[in-house]
């Protein structure tokens, strides 16, 4: 009978011994003397190893030669109870198996560590650094959790579409999507670019946000959510930016500001539990290894209500604050990210939600507050990240929102499919998007956006 392969995970946790088993992974090393071998093994399923012991009156030098750092190998073997320290179990093997060979001198990932700046540059081969592993089994659990919360409580999922007809939106500057020849596109008349000859019949790009298309769902299934890959275009080189990133946008009917705002603060403080619950190994990891705060500051979220005030207070504040700020702060301006983390970081010490900005420097589908100058925008501030959401209770009022379009030079008649929903049975509704690689970066306390996807898109870099 073929012997069924075992996760790592599963042996370090098993409590049945003296059995044979199978492991499957990479070594992470091989050391030892004349007598025995000490192999480490990972296989990704956790972020420990597993040791196996090979006896040398059982594998010769020889046999073990292929058996090097960064090779794939299938260990055959008793599970026994460990006689060193550092482990419960280990492998006492009695099949060693090189599936792939690499050559030590010239595998990239050597045993000292290796900085982050250059683990980017060998993206490929990063997922095999314990850094990596960790990351990505917490992106997953994430991912997950995001999916549990909103089935538990009624969402339904929606697809959004990623090539869009609309650049309404004006979410920031978009990627466009054609199959015209770049050297010699069909023109017009006048020399403008036809794309009347293109794809889709017209000019299309790659999403910014499925909010949109979201609110036409929310308007017939009551509550959804997206989750999907959103991208833009603008040149921001900072740690908190992507070209490419993943989005989550939950829109419900019926909710106005406040449930909107409690709906935020819910969604934040379970996934945050959850990654706790679900991934401890990892994130003592990253406490131990990069950041010291992290489990407190997670557990500063998980326990503290959000501090919810607007954008008219937040500004009083900041005007009165002691530091010095690179830009000035007036009432109408956008806060810069010193000035949010000066508030979450410094004058609150928990994450903040600001609400009611002026109007001028949201988007047009905000719902306009009564005194005409601020609209029901909210902001989730978070320590080290800063807007970690941003969302809002939506215009419903159709003649309202035409008024909004037309002030802020939005085309009416492209978002005509949009307008529908305030035209046939309009309702209050509000949603807002989490940036997912966002929350990734506050839950493992990476410091980088870039090492929290696995393959970053950013201005001069697409590669893999
Ligand atoms: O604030 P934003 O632009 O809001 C929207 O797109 C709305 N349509 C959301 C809604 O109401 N349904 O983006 C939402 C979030 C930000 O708070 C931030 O976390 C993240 O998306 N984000 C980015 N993350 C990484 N790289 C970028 N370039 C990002 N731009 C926004
Ligand atoms: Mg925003």
């Amino acid at each position: 009978m073929s012997l069924k392969r075992s996760t790592v995970q599963q042996l370090l946790s098993s409590q049945e011994l003296d059995r044979e088993v199978l492991v499957k992974g990479w070594v992470r090393s091989r050391r030892g003397n004349k007598y025995v071998q000490f192999i480490i093994v990972n296989d990704g399923s956790t972020i420990h190893t597993i040791q196996a012991v090979a006896n040398a009156e059982q594998f010769s030098e020889e046999s073990l030669r292929d058996v090097g750092n960064g090779a794939c190998v299938a260990i055959r073997g008793q599970l026994v109870a460990s006689q060193g320290k550092g482990q419960a179990v280990e492998i006492q093997a009695t099949e060693v198996t090189v599936l792939g060979k690499a050559d030590a001198e010239a595998y990239p990932l050597q045993k000292k560590a290796t900085s982050l700046e250059h683990l980017r540059e060998i993206a490929h081969l990063r997922p095999r650094t314990n850094t990596f592993g960790a990351v990505l089994r917490v992106r997953h659990a994430l991912a997950f959790g995001i999916h549990k919360f909103f089935n538990d409580r009624g969402f339904y999922y929606v697809h959004t579409p990623i090539i869009t007809g609309s650049d309404a939106e004006g979410a920031g500057q978009m990627f466009r999507v054609t199959t015209l020849p770049p050297d010699n596109p069909p023109r017009t008349d006048d020399g403008a670019i036809d794309y009347s000859q293109d794809f889709f019949g017209k000019q299309t790009n790659l999403t910014v946000s499925g909010q949109l298309e979201g609110e036409l769902a929310a308007m017939a299934l009551g509550s959804i959510y997206t989750f999907g890959p959103t991208f833009r275009a603008e040149n921001s080189n900072t740690a908190r930016h992507l070209a490419e990133f993943w989005m989550i946008e939950p829109e419900v009917a019926f909710n106005e500001l406040e449930e909107n705002m409690d709906l935020a603060e819910d969604f934040l403080q379970y996934l945050v539990r959850y990654a706790l619950e679900h991934c401890p190994d990892d994130l003592q990891f990253l406490n131990d290894q990069y950041d010291k705060e992290l489990l407190t500051r997670l557990s500063f979220v998980t326990d503290n209500a959000f501090q919810r005030l607007t954008y008219t207070e937040a500004v009083e504040i900041l005007k009165s604050a002691k530091q010095k700020f690179e830009f000035p702060v007036d009432w109408g301006t956008d806060l810069q990210s010193e000035h949010e983390r000066y508030l979450v970081e410094k004058h609150f010490k928990k994450p903040v939600i600001l609400t009611n900005y002026p109007k001028e420097i949201k988007a047009f589908y905000m719902k306009l507050d009564e005194d005409g100058r601020t609209v029901r925008a909210m902001d989730v501030l978070f320590p080290g990240i800063g807007e970690i959401i941003g969302g809002s209770q939506r215009e419903e009022d159709y003649e309202k929102l035409l008024g909004r379009m037309a002030d802020m030079h939005v085309p009416a008649d492209e978002l005509s499919w949009y307008l529908d929903t305030r035209r046939f049975g309009t309702a209050p509704h509000a949603g807002f998007g989490l940036g997912f690689e966002r929350l990734v970066l506050f839950v493992t306390g990476m410091s980088n956006i870039r090492d929290v996807i696995p393959f970053p898109r950013y201005p001069k870099n697409a590669e893999f």
